[in-house]
């Protein structure tokens, strides 16, 4: 019987909720499918401050780069947001980000049927939409050298290396090989010199892969499109501020930034969490939607353990409950037939896996 590692980190706010849920439909599905996970936990953000000090301790970076796989909630609140930038619980985020090496963050945006009407676009712009924002997550401007501030001014450096833009590429256009076998790569190549060299290399890249469509787009005209005919999109390759704010967007489509996972992927190591952040307001009060984290977990066992059958058994009890009318709070006014709380809907979802 197959056994694997996974890491844990459940982090702040509703991080420590919505991750329970996801560990409850995993167990489920393992079960069923004759395999076993043995879990980790480690700490990392705000809660890692409180009792270690330091957002991110060693010892997670070694778990972690021990493990399989890593599910992870989500990090940071006001309490935290007052101390110097490198305690701060986001720098240990982006901190684990480079240890990890995971320089791919894929961002799936999905529009389901169900949740047509939860969207803020008219139905007939985003039936159907489908598309994946893949983000480079571990360079460019957010950790570009130099960069500082003093009291005139404050500066930061976009940079990227070809091997950079290349290995970033090659996820793009693999992926887009198993989808709708496009990619359209979104920079600002009519300003910035970064962008040109973006540019220039995905072109020469997009030449290995001749099955493959590859359109150019500038940021500012892809947020337009995402909203105006986001169906035109199936692979967005993009950089690290750009995926930043365009995953936020495109999350936007499906109606509910609570239903949306993501993984990051590199050479050593995969960590699977929800696109959302740690909702500080909502926590410990049950209401939280725990789908995108639960997704996330089936995008685990598909991408790192192989065990495609359990991840499509994880999305098809996650379609059934939303056709079936069960919503958490935040989706409460979108044809829902019952409200149910975070782990009421960790129960629904971990029936509908028998
Ligand atoms: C994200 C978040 C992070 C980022 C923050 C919390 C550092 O917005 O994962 O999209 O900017 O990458
Ligand atoms: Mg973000």
């Amino acid at each position: 019987m197959a056994n694997y590692k996974i890491s844990i980190i459940k982090g702040d706010g509703i991080g420590p909720e919505i991750v329970d849920e996801a560990m409850k439909v995993l167990d489920r599905v393992a079960y069923k499918c004759g395999f076993s996970l043995e879990y980790s936990e480690y700490l990392m953000g705000g809660i890692a401050v409180d009792m270690t000090g330091v957002p991110l301790p060693d010892e997670t970076i070694q778990g972690v780069l021990n493990s399989d796989a890593c599910l992870f909630g989500a990090i940071g609140g006001a309490k935290w947001d007052t101390l110097p930038r490198e305690l701060r619980p986001e720098s240990g985020l982006l901190k684990f980000r480079k240890e990890m090496g995971v320089f791919a963050n894929l961002r799936p945006a999905v529009v389901y049927d169900e949740l047509i009407n939860a969207s803020s676009l008219k139905p007939e712009v985003v039936k159907g939409v489908d598309l994946m924002v893949v983000r480079e997550l571990i360079g460019g401007i957010y950790f570009g050298e130099p960069r500082g501030k003093d009291d005139f001014k404050g500066w930061n450096t976009m940079v990227y290396s070809v091997p950079e833009i290349e290995r970033i590429a090659h996820v793009a256009f693999k992926l887009a090989q198993k989808r709708r076998k496009k990619v359209c790569s979104v920079d600002k190549a009519n300003v910035l010199d970064v962008s040109q060299l973006w540019r220039d290399t995905v072109t020469k890249i997009a030449v290995e892969y001749p099955d493959v469509e590859l359109s150019h787009m500038y940021v500012d005209n892809a947020a337009m499109q995402l909203i105006a005919n986001p169906r035109q999109f199936d692979v967005i390759l993009t950089g690290n501020i750009f995926g930043d704010i365009l995953s936020d967007e495109a999350s936007m489509l499906s109606g509910s930034i609570g239903l949306l996972p993501s993984a990051s992927t590199g050479e050593k190591t995969a960590v699977y969490e929800p696109i959302h952040g740690s909702a500080p307001d909502i926590a410990g009060q049950g209401i939280a939607n725990p789908i995108a984290t639960i997704s996330s977990a089936s995008m685990m066992l598909r991408y790192s353990l192989g065990e495609e059958k359990a991840a499509d058994m994880i999305d098809s009890a996650i379609k059934k409950a939303l056709s079936e009318g069960y919503r958490t709070k935040d989706l409460a006014a979108f044809d829902a037939k019952e409200v149910v709380s975070t782990s009421e809907m960790g129960d629904i979802i971990a029936n509908y896996i028998d």
